[in-house]
């Protein structure tokens, strides 16, 4: 078998390794890829979307896999240009891909299909907000389009608010585009993932991000500093609701408005006292939880996705570990604001049992591999306990090393009942 993965990070090196790991020794390409992911994959010769699916039906490949979500929603879409030229995608397409490119569109399918889900108000201008917040805080506003991260705004006081919308509808630091003005909830945070294949589902090992720069969960927000995964993560029941109460409704949802998909669905949610509510859906799995979860799925995934692909769900051909995934991200100087090339990466030969995979690295003219990029690397072990598998991915991590390393030290520590 003949896949594609497309991205470049961190979650595509899990990826690839997990598919290459498949029965059958699967032939992985990746576009564009990184060095490390290109000693795992071959490089696909394309400069972008069309030449991809082009390359792609030229060379009988039998899966795409889409990694990152840029894709999904470029030009036509990869995955409706899949369709197109007959090679199976694993990743929705462009229509239904909104569920994450547009955070407006998202709540309304989730108000549409009785989702629980923060209330929120669509503003097209400041003095809309203002008026939508109404003088209460914390409230949260969030920007309507792809804004690299930066487009959500918890704000606990006034100044805030008045920040954000400044840099939105004056600034127009992101262009133009209307702010979601959401009603602030409290609780954990939970990353579950299902496979959907049209009307079915299949939920992954649910996985608990760190989003904050800091120990104890101060600093800004990153793209995540570590994850922890497990089915024990949730108890059964929560679990259980979970699927009745969100999964299949969104399911149901696609289904009902006629928004194609196969491939992975991210719930992003919040346990606040009255239930989970969906605070995101990203069109992709989750970074870094991809990380912490691949090393969890058993069996043959590269079966499962092109079984996907083509329109059946197929559970019996991978199974999940029922043990702990920790995932520890080491990032470089100065990230999140910005970050630095070049560092020498120390101790790569050194890991022992636990995988380490590559988000933002190089090879050197050396032959060394030095950072590039904010989140470097992300070591992953795991083990029958939480505590064993924290203590060994904390311990894999003490034998990395580079100037002006950033890790949290608090990774897969802090549970739900804690
Ligand atoms: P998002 O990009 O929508 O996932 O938001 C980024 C982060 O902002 C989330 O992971 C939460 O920590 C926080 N957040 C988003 N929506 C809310 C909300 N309604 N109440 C409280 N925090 C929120
Ligand atoms: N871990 C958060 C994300 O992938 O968006």
């Amino acid at each position: 078998m003949k896949i594609v993965v497309v991205g470049k990070g961190g979650r595509e090196h899990a990826l690839v390794r997990a598919l290459a790991e498949s029965p059958g020794s699967p032939e992985l390409f990746c576009f564009p890829g990184s060095d490390a992911i290109l000693e795992s994959a071959r490089p696909v010769p394309a400069d972008g979307l069309e030449s991809l699916v082009e390359w792609m039906g030229a060379n009988a490949i039998d899966l795409c896999v889409a990694g990152e979500e840029s894709y999904l929603v470029k030009g036509e879409g990869l995955a409706n240009l899949c369709e197109k030229a007959g090679i199976p995608c694993w990743g929705p397409h462009l229509q239904s891909a909104q569920l994450e490119a547009s955070k407006e569109f998202a709540k309304k399918f989730l108000e549409r299909h009785g989702i629980p889900t923060a209330k929120a108000c669509a503003c097209a201008t400041l003095e809309e907000a203002v008026e939508a917040i109404g003088g209460r805080y914390p409230t949260v506003l969030k920007f309507d389009g792809l804004a690299a991260g930066k487009g959500v705004a918890v704000c606990m006081v006034e100044e805030e608010a008045v920040e954000f919308l400044d840099e939105v509808f004056v600034k127009q630091r992101f262009g133009p585009g209307r702010v979601l003005v959401e009603d602030f909830l409290t609780g954990p945070e939970v990353s579950i993932f299902a496979a959907i294949v049209d009307d079915q589902y299949l939920v992954f090992t649910p996985a608990r991000d760190y989003k904050r720069l800091g120990e104890g969960d101060v600093g800004p927000n990153t793209g995540g500093m570590g994850a922890v995964a497990s089915r024990r993560l949730v108890s059964a029941e929560l679990l259980a609701e979970i699927e009745q109460d969100i999964v299949q409704p969104t399911v149901a949802g696609l289904i009902r408005d006629g928004l194609p998909y196969r491939g992975f669905l991210y719930f992003g949610l919040m346990l606040t006292p009255d239930g989970p509510r969906v605070i995101e859906y990203n069109c992709r799995f989750g970074d870094p939880e991809c990380q912490a979860v691949m090393p969890l799925v058993k069996g043959d995934l590269a079966g499962f996705c092109l079984a996907g692909a083509k329109g059946e769900l197929r559970p019996d051909l991978i199974s999940f570990d029922e043990g702990w995934s920790v995932c520890v991200v080491l990032a470089s100087a100065g990230y999140p604001e910005s970050s630095r090339n070049g560092d020498v990466i120390r101790g790569l030969d050194q890991l022992g049992e636990a995988r380490v995979y590559h988000a933002g690295t190089r090879r050197n003219a050396a032959g060394d591999w030095e950072t590039q990029g904010g989140r470097v690397l992300a070591v992953v072990a795991g083990a029958s306990t939480r505590q064993a598998a924290l203590a060994a991915a904390h311990t894999a991590a003490d034998r990395l090393a580079f100037d002006g390393m950033q890790r949290r030290r608090d990774i897969g520590i802090c549970n739900f009942e804690d």
